[in-house]
């Protein structure tokens, strides 16, 4: 206990420290995961058209500037200029950026227009030298508690048009049971192992009602915010382990510790205790999200 109390302790004491997982390790270790990010996203969302709300897009005034926000592989990307092609809308241009090289190099060659530009750019960075009101709408998708939550809501609201669409989806708090609490515990159980923090867990919305809050204290209308939750079971713990570290949902996690691989067998000794369900015979994880489209209002 008094050890487990002092890794607590060290792990306060990086906090304080700022020895915090940066932006630039997050989206490097995403540029990692190039080959195996795809099945989560498709495992995920399998109709994007449906979850952001594209047909809400046909009632806006042309030409239609989007961004795609924290676009990875541009898998969003790719169905907006499906969503607009089967609609025979050819006035729009989309912007897209992520921080991750490797994914906006993999976007580029997926989604080849001439009416969209991939950009390589940390998010906040690019938002901040936006000129106002330059987007008619913005789709993020389960890249939210990647950015400081008040101030991306603030620059979303001020960079698009009046009546332009903001669409969301996200994971919320509660998603990946277990998890968070069994890594601050191998954490706090081997403190010296621990390189740095990440804090993207802590930052994840609530629920649907904390999230529209924060649209409408950006001065943007909620229309929408829907929960969401979908369970995946694996034969084994290690199976499960894998899936997390390897498909994204865990993205960043293995650099909180110098040597991951060390602690591997600690942690996945716990998943199999927690997240092992009697009436599945399997070891199930839950994604819990939000989907949610919020309007700037014409004045
Ligand atoms: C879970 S992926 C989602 C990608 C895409 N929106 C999709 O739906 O497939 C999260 C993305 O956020 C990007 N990201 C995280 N932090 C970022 C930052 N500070 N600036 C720009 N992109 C960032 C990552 O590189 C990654 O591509």
């Amino acid at each position: 206990m008094l050890k487990k109390l002092m890794g607590y302790g060290h792990l306060l004491k990086k906090y304080v420290n700022a020895e915090i997982l940066t932006s630039e390790e997050i989206t490097g270790e995403y540029s990692r995961l190039i080959d195996s990010y795809t099945k989560w996203n498709q495992a995920m969302m399998k109709n994007p058209e449906i979850a952001l709300d594209f047909s809400r897009l046909l009632d806006l005034p042309g030409p239609l500037k989007i961004l795609d926000f924290a676009c990875g592989m541009g898998a969003i990307t790719k169905a907006l200029v499906d969503f607009l092609k089967s609609h025979n809308i050819e006035d729009y241009h989309i912007t897209a950026v992520d921080g991750a090289q490797q994914f906006i190099n993999h976007a580029r060659s997926a989604v080849s227009s001439n009416r969209v530009d991939f950009i390589h750019q940390e998010g906040m960075a690019f938002l901040e030298k936006q000129t106002e009101m330059t987007y008619s709408a913005i789709f993020c998708g389960w890249a939210l508690p990647y950015f400081p939550r008040t101030p991306v809501f603030r620059q979303w609201a001020r960079l698009l048009h009046p009546q332009g669409l903001l669409a969301l989806v996200s994971n919320r708090q509660g998603t990946l049971k277990h998890i968070e609490s069994i890594f601050l515990d191998v954490m706090s159980r081997n403190p010296k192992e621990v390189n740095k923090i990440m804090n993207t867990a802590r930052n994840l919305p609530k629920n649907t009602h904390q999230l529209s809050k924060t649209a409408r204290s950006a001065g943007l209308i909620p229309l929408k915010a829907t929960s969401h939750s979908r369970s995946f079971s694996f034969t084994t713990a290690e199976e499960l382990l894998d899936w997390l570290l390897e498909s994204g949902a865990l993205a960043g996690v293995k650099k909180i510790f110098y040597d991951f691989e060390k602690l591997r067998p600690e942690i996945t000794e716990k998943i199999a205790k927690q997240c092992y369900s009697i009436i599945q015979g399997r070891f199930e994880i839950n994604h819990d999200f939000i989907c949610a489209l919020f309007q700037k209002p014409s004045h």
